[in-house]
């Protein structure tokens, strides 16, 4: 049986995550949140003291790669590194750049794309990420492409930081978005852009609520094509 997949693609901090999880809960989907893969491979490559930026000390690290990926009792997505349970620990800041730096290393992306597709093949899926509608899933039933401005999504990301406890300020947050946004849009190999087909949601002027209603409409809408 074929199963029905919603790409969400999207620079940091638009709101991906949330309303991708939302959605999937509304169509009874499964979530599957791309960048922790990529943020627990930074991870590994933290732990091992490799350079995330040079793929000589980043390819080795990926034989023998102990990574898993489950859902917990409340139906929450949990990574697994060398059998130890790091969904909290790939949710630091620092993993962030680090994602993104392992994430431009060619043989990292192609390690990946089958553990992601597979998702896909098994289940009704919402996935979310930078390449999904472009890469992983072209063939996707509907691709979002999902954008706000550099400053509102550093707002809400400060914001998100915090609940979590951890401290940062503004200025700090916006640099990263920035500077992360230039590296996943200009790297050579699956840039983040917007897929052949993909539907643009820009939710600068949207709160949460407002941003998932636009959202749950637009995908039934199609689904319904
Ligand atoms: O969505 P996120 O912030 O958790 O992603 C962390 C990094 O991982 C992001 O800066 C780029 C990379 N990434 C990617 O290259 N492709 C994906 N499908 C998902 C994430």
């Amino acid at each position: 049986m074929k199963h029905v997949s919603i790409a969400i693609d999207g620079p940091a901090g638009a709101g991906k995550s949330t309303l991708a999880r939302a959605l999937a809960r509304q169509l009874g989907y499964l979530y599957v949140d791309t960048g922790a893969i990529y943020r627990t491979v930074a991870l590994r490559a933290l732990r091992a003291g490799a350079d995330p930026e040079d793929p000589a000390q980043v390819v080795p690290l990926l034989e023998g790669l102990d990574l898993a990926m489950d859902y917990g009792p409340d139906g929450e997505q949990r990574m697994f590194l060398e059998g130890e349970d790091v969904s909290q620990a790939i949710r630091e800041h620092r993993i962030s750049g680090l994602a993104s730096k392992v994430s431009a290393i060619p043989q990292v992306r192609d390690f990946l794309l089958d553990f992601q597709r597979r998702q896909a093949r098994e289940h009704d899926v919402v996935m979310d990420g930078r390449d999904i509608g472009t890469v992983v899933l072209p063939q996707a039933d509907v691709k979002i492409f999902l954008t706000a401005a550099p400053e509102a999504r550093a707002r809400r990301r400060l914001l998100e930081l915090r609940q979590r406890g951890q401290e940062a300020d503004l200025d700090t947050v916006l640099r990263d978005i920035v500077q992360r946004d230039y590296d996943d849009e200009h790297r050579p190999v699956a840039p983040l852009r917007q897929a052949e087909g993909a539907v643009r949601l820009d939710t600068t002027q949207l709160n949460l609520e407002q941003s998932l209603q636009s959202l749950s409409s637009l995908v039934k809408e199609r689904l319904q094509q």
